[in-house]
């Protein structure tokens, strides 16, 4: 296994409080995740508490942890990293009160034997983030502790402010990392790495040369065990006014003073600001068939399990562009791209049916995957006799390069940058309130739901939202196999 660059992990050892520790999150990213930090090194010395509503006990809570990652982990269990792992690991259910659970925190603290840290994940829907900030202030484990806060923060504008305000009778701003994990993937941070480590693309990057910007993020997932998180939810929330928001802000920020937390808040905040509120009208709101019917939901539901909308920054380098947005649940693909798509020549000196314009303006699209891949297409002339034109593509894909294997997934990156006190790729306070400020409007009217069929792009609405653009999924051509000659 590859050394550990030292700097690279946290400098104290660390006390784990997972709340939510059975559920889905837990059970897919943050056991897998930390499983994998511990094994590889990046965690010399750490203890994990397990807390939730299941009344488990220690070894329950191992069997769990082990079913987990047999189930979503994707790399494989080595059985003696295991029996490391689950020796580590504790657990106390949230029935069992204060007292037990700081005593179980103190037992791991004089196990670990030196100075430690307490990381408090909050992985828990956001009418339960209270009870647990409650629960860990009376428990006394405040100091020397941070605490990890999963979206979605709040529910509107008003329980954002209420929920900051509480949260900080009990923690100091410097302890509170609000996570969206979507900025731990590693293609998130590359969209900075290729915007500002280039001096080629950032001349363009501006309203000037960009038509307009999609971002899309279809899922072919449906909702589990989740259904009843997600009533309460709706696709706007768990995805749009967190994710999908953030991942613009990479894109569209201007350049920041440093690589540094607060240069780079202020620049996404700056995007924040500029949004303007978004529209009812500029929104699709879908559900598929057959979600009424899933259990722990109404069967009158207006939940949204899909959104397609249309947003803009109102600033000097994004005024007129518009943002499109969609993602939703049992679509037809899973995908996560970045679409920019560039203006087109004024005038074509190019002969009726030669083909140019034909599949649409040139585009660079981001694939947010793991291993990312890029895409710059272009129009370039068919070999051959005549002058006919044809979109071709320069292409990057991580695989490429061999170091897919380096990548960490995007919990594991943000959980170990909490750990180490680094909240570059965390939100703010700020961030967040203005975002649900801009999203008032559509929250209190929203337009209707729309059935769409499972397996499908959404309602048909979605073609009136965007026109006269298109969608960029489906793709007309697929990514080039990096694997395969010739592809
Ligand atoms: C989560 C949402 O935050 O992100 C889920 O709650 C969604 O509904 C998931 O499926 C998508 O994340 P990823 O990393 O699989 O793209």
């Amino acid at each position: 296994m590859a050394k550990i660059p030292p700097g690279v992990g946290p400098r104290f050892p660390q006390v784990v409080v997972l709340f939510g520790a059975t559920g889905d999150l837990a059970r897919r990213k943050l056991l897998p995740g930390l499983y994998h930090l511990a094994s590889a090194g990046f965690i010399p010395g750490y203890r994990i508490v397990g807390v939730s509503l299941d009344d488990l006990n220690a070894d329950g809570f191992r069997d769990l942890a082990k079913a987990s990652m047999a189930e979503f982990s994707s790399r494989k269990l080595v059985e003696a990293d295991w029996q490391a792992f689950a020796a580590k690991l504790d657990y106390v259910p949230l029935g069992a009160g204060a007292a037990t659970l700081k005593a179980a925190v103190e037992r791991a603290e004089k196990e670990l034997g030196v100075e430690c840290r307490r990381l408090h994940y909050l992985s828990v829907p956001p009418s339960a983030a209270l009870p647990a900030v409650r629960l860990i202030g009376e428990a006394q484990l405040v100091e020397r502790s941070r605490i990890v806060m999963e979206k979605p923060f709040g529910t509107d504008l008003a329980s954002a402010v209420s929920l900051n305000a509480k949260l900080h009778e009990v923690f100091a701003e410097d302890q509170i990392f609000r996570i969206d994990h979507f900025l731990g993937k590693e293609p998130a941070q590359n969209i900075l790495a290729f915007r500002f480590a280039n001096g080629l693309f950032e001349p363009i990057w501006n309203r000037n040369f960009i038509d307009h910007v999609q971002i899309d993020v279809p899922e072919t997932l449906g909702l589990g065990k989740r259904s009843a998180f997600y009533e309460q939810t709706g696709a706007y929330r768990d995805m749009v006014v967190t994710h999908l928001f953030q991942i613009l802000a990479f894109m569209a920020m201007e350049p920041p003073t440093a690589l540094e937390p607060a240069p780079i808040s202020e620049e996404k905040n700056k995007v924040f600001r500029s949004m303007l509120p978004i529209q009812p009208g500029d929104v699709v709101r879908g559900q598929y068939n057959g979600y009424r019917d899933e259990e722990g939901v109404d069967a009158e539901s207006e939940t949204e399990t899909f959104i397609a909308l249309k947003c803009f920054i109102d600033n000097w380098r994004w005024a007129g562009v518009p943002f499109f947005l969609r993602t939703g649940k049992r679509m037809a693909e899973g995908q996560r791209i970045i679409s920019i798509a560039f203006r087109e020549p004024p005038k074509s000196m190019f002969p009726p049916g030669s083909g140019v314009g034909a599949q649409g303006p040139d585009h660079l699209t981001f694939d947010l995957a793991d291993a990312s891949k890029m895409s710059l297409s272009f129009y370039g002339k068919r070999p051959g006799p005549g002058m006919r034109l044809d979109k071709l593509s320069l292409q990057f894909a991580m695989h490429d390069t061999g170091l897919a294997g380096e990548v960490l997934e995007a919990y594991e990156r943000l959980i170990l940058d909490a750990m180490r006190g680094d909240r570059t790729l965390f939100t703010t306070a700020e961030g967040i309130e203005r975002l649900w400020q801009v999203s008032t409007h559509l929250l209190e009217s929203p337009p209707p739901v729309r059935l769409y069929p499972a397996g499908s792009w959404g309602p048909k609405s979605i073609h009136q939202l965007i026109a006269p653009h298109a969608w960029r999924l489906p793709f007309e051509r697929a990514w080039r196999n990096p694997n395969k000659l010739g592809g």
